[in-house]
């Protein structure tokens, strides 16, 4: 893992000796201790940076039918140079799959490097794992389903959008972005219900005080936050509709006190005035405000559709919808739950397709039940599962389906991206979070809702690609996942990077 150190005008302080402690620092608490506490990084201060490259840049990969591969394990070896592409993992299984898939890599070691040449070896503190033909072809149960051995070239793609340089925006935000926090007396905030599909409303403006984004004063202001929860209006009242009018009341009574005690409001017309809604109702908590503000005011949402009028694809944004990695009160179905990396490691993939959650609910579920229900490729269950049961089935399956519900966007979707199971979205109009910056389809697979009857079909014609869009399903997580402090590049700094570069 490689890390860098990228300043801010801080030439007044004792600079070169920061750099070393920041850098030791970050190698010790990258990755693998993501939830650790992290001192809050004042304004003026380097701040490390996560490595940002692709997973894989511009490979051939030649699949096989049947995976034909067996691996030396040498103890202690590794090979200097010669680095095909870094899985960042060290999950070993993954990175057989991986190298499974490309002929360029004849081995890899424990450390996730994946190697075009094993023969010059040095002695390490590393396992080395050389790649060898298998005589007779290993049929696991995924490799049955591709049929006759048809090897299939794919050129890789880039976890990143095309011509996105992460580090270039993040600069661009920490030398633009100046964030406001109304203060929270000037409106009501009801208690939220303690819910972890929600947690993104109650997070955010705690990360961003942590952040060099925030400010005291008003007037350095470039952007406002207003720190309304539409998930906690919404539950004062016990139907939907009255929390729905709730809700949207609660935001027009935010905004008539902040336009009434600041000038921001008015000057503005309330651009550049954001606020954050996680729950279903998205973008619709606008209802109640004027024209103007309706077309301003800035929407970090969950329910992210581009069929809904309210919501605006050019002007608001699709939060990573649920903070729950690591999360000590993530509740499904009523258990505790916690969704960590550990679900990665050891479980052979030997199902196709998971779902679990209510399969009566919206449009497309109950379709998923009418074509798959006893399919012995798929394991649907109408309603949760236990945790422990749950974490297993995710780690077990290679596609976890990720179908909307009424609204577009649910919860599954980062139980799937945690969990190394490669997340298929069925939800049409479904804007994916940060999709201007990270190309989902290089870890994400599409199935437009009409083409449920085909899903079987197009997810076996996937498989190949299975390991390629796990690897990089892994490096895509750090931008997709929340911390509890200001982390560069995670989930709450992606939202930031793209407030700065729209304004
Ligand atoms: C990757 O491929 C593109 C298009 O073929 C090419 O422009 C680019 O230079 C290549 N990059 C590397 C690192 O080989
Ligand atoms: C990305 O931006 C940084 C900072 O502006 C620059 O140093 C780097 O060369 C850029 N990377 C690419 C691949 O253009
Ligand atoms: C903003 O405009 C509203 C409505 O026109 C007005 O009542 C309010 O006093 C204005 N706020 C300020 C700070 O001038």
């Amino acid at each position: 893992m490689r890390a860098s150190v990228v300043g801010r005008d801080c030439s007044w302080l004792p600079f070169a000796l920061f750099l070393v402690l920041a850098a030791g620092l970050w190698l010790e608490i990258s990755f693998e201790h993501d939830s650790a506490a992290r001192p809050t990084a004042p304004r003026c201060q380097p701040v490390p940076r996560r490595s940002i490259e692709p997973v894989f840049t511009n490979l051939t990969v030649e699949y096989n039918t049947a995976p034909a591969f067996t691996y030396d394990v040498i103890e202690g070896a590794d090979v200097e140079g010669h680095d095909l592409a870094n899985v960042r993992s060290n999950n070993v299984e993954l990175l057989k799959q991986t190298c499974n898939a490309l002929t360029e890599c004849m081995g890899f070691n424990s450390n996730g490097w994946l190697k075009s040449k094993v023969s010059s070896r040095t002695p390490s503190g590393a396992r080395l794992f050389v790649k060898l033909p298998l005589a007779a072809a290993r049929q696991d149960s995924a490799a049955a389903h591709l049929g006759a051995g048809r090897a299939q070239v794919e050129r890789l793609t880039h976890v990143l959008q095309p011509n996105i340089n992460l580090t270039s925006l993040q600069e661009q935000a920490l030398r633009q972005l100046r964030i406001f926090t109304y203060p929270v007396h000037l409106g009501s905030m009801p208690r939220a219900p303690d819910d972890y599909k929600y947690g993104v409303e109650r997070r955010l403006p705690q990360v961003l005080a942590s952040s060099p984004y925030a400010v005291q004063q008003p007037e350095e202001a470039t952007h406002f936050l207003i720190p309304f929860q539409c998930t906690a209006h919404r539950y004062t009242v016990a139907d939907r509709a009255g929390g729905q009018n709730a809700a949207e009341a609660g935001l027009a009574s935010w905004i008539a006190s902040i336009s009434a005690a600041y000038p921001y409001w008015n000057r503005s017309a309330g651009a550049n005035h954001f606020y954050v809604c996680s729950h279903d109702m998205g973008s619709s908590a606008v209802a109640q405000l004027s024209r103007a503000a309706q077309q301003n005011l800035i929407g970090l949402v969950n329910t992210a559709d581009r069929r809904d009028g309210f919501f605006n694809v050019h002007r608001d944004l699709a939060t990573a919808p649920h903070i729950g990695d690591g999360c000590d009160t993530c509740l499904q179905g009523g258990t505790r739950l916690s969704v960590t990396r550990e679900a990665w490691a050891g479980t052979p993939r030997n199902r196709l397709a998971f779902m679990a959650g209510n399969l009566q609910r919206g449009p497309v579920r109950p379709r998923l039940r009418q074509f798959f229900d006893g399919d012995p490729d798929f394991l649907l269950v109408d309603g949760t599962l236990a945790a422990a049961h749950y974490r297993q089935a995710l780690a077990e399956s290679e596609f976890c389906l990720v179908v909307r519900g009424f609204r577009v966007w649910t919860p599954r979707l980062m139980d799937a991206v945690w969990s190394g199971c490669i997340p298929v979205i069925i939800a049409d109009g479904y804007e994916l979070p940060f999709s201007s910056l990270l190309h989902w389809p290089s870890f994400a697979v599409f199935v437009p809702e009409h083409d449920v009857p085909r899903l079987k079909d197009i997810l076996l014609a996937k498989l190949s690609q299975a390991p390629l869009l796990r690897a990089n399903l892994l490096a895509a997580s750090q931008y997709l996942t929340y911390h509890s402090n200001w982390v560069p590049l995670d989930a709450f700094d992606i939202l930031m990077l793209q407030l700065a570069a729209r304004s």
